[in-house]
């Protein structure tokens, strides 16, 4: 296995540091820089760079990493929507590639494939209000959650929700719960999904590393359901260590 630098030492870098180390990958996390810059020729010595830092910062660690000469990238960190044509950019000017999503547990890729059906199905029935209630816990800076907004974003191709309609809970330690309801004139569907720890995370962060080192990919951004859809068609799970429950918690 290659280097990786992990950007963000909170809960989240924290489990994904630990992962990497379990399985005996060289890897070196590092927290938000004096400066406010991170040293490009340290990130260009990376196979992958990881951002699990903060929506404000992911523009910035990116670009100085593509100046030392990454080439590969996690982006884990959720709410940076904003820069995301800029990002896209600097990476296809590059030919540098990153994997992003909001949200890299393969439980999550799962729910969020059965959220698109239940919403194509009950579109098509009709008769049916969709609602999403997020929690997390106190601390998470961003809200709601960007697998919420995916939630979202799923749903709103068959049905009438928007964003702003996302229920936000903020209390004690949840490392992340989402709960989609389909309400019909006479009975309520819901589809609960509840992180138990950030095990789950890390181990998607790592399936992604090993995606980007498997095979050249075409340059940009890649939703981390491509990663998903090779596990799937390879029947991968059961020989990645990686995703195995894994001891890294928060
Ligand atoms: N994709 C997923 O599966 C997934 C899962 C869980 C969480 N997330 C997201 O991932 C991000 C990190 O999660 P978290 O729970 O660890 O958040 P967190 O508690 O906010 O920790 C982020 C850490 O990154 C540091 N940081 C700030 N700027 C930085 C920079 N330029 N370079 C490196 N580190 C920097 C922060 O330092 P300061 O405190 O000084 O700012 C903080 O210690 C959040 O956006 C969260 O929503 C994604």
């Amino acid at each position: 296995m290659g280097s990786t630098i992990v950007l963000g030492d909170g809960p989240l870098g924290r489990a994904i540091t630990a992962t990497l180390r379990e399985r005996g990958d060289a890897v070196e996390m590092c927290g938000r820089p004096a400066d406010g810059q991170h040293d490009p020729v340290v990130l260009g010595r990376a196979d992958v760079v990881v951002d699990a830092s903060r929506a404000d910062a992911v523009a910035t660690n990116i670009e100085t990493a593509l100046a030392g000469g990454a080439h590969a990238f996690v982006i884990a960190t959720s709410g940076w929507q904003a820069d995301v044509d800029r990002v896209a950019a600097s990476l296809r000017r590059a030919g540098a590639v990153a994997v992003a999503a909001p949200n890299l547990a393969l439980g999550a890729a799962l729910f969020l494939r059965l959220v698109g059906e239940a919403a194509r199905l009950a579109g098509a029935l009709g008769g049916f209000e969709p609602s999403v209630l997020e929690w997390h816990r106190r601390t998470k800076a961003d809200r709601p959650s960007g697998t919420a907004r995916e939630i979202v974003r799923r749903l709103s191709t068959e049905l009438p929700i928007d964003v702003d309609e996302v229920a936000v809970l903020r209390s004690g330690s949840m490392p992340g719960m989402h709960i989609v309801g389909l309400d019909g004139p006479s009975e309520t569907i819901e589809l609960r999904l509840t992180a138990r720890d950030r095990s789950g995370y890390a181990a998607g962060a790592v399936a992604a590393i090993d995606w980007l080192q498997r095979a050249d990919r075409v340059a940009g951004i890649h939703p981390f359901d491509e990663v998903v859809d090779e596990l799937i068609a390879s029947g991968r799970r059961a020989a990645t260590p990686a995703l195995q429950p894994a001891g890294a918690t928060a």
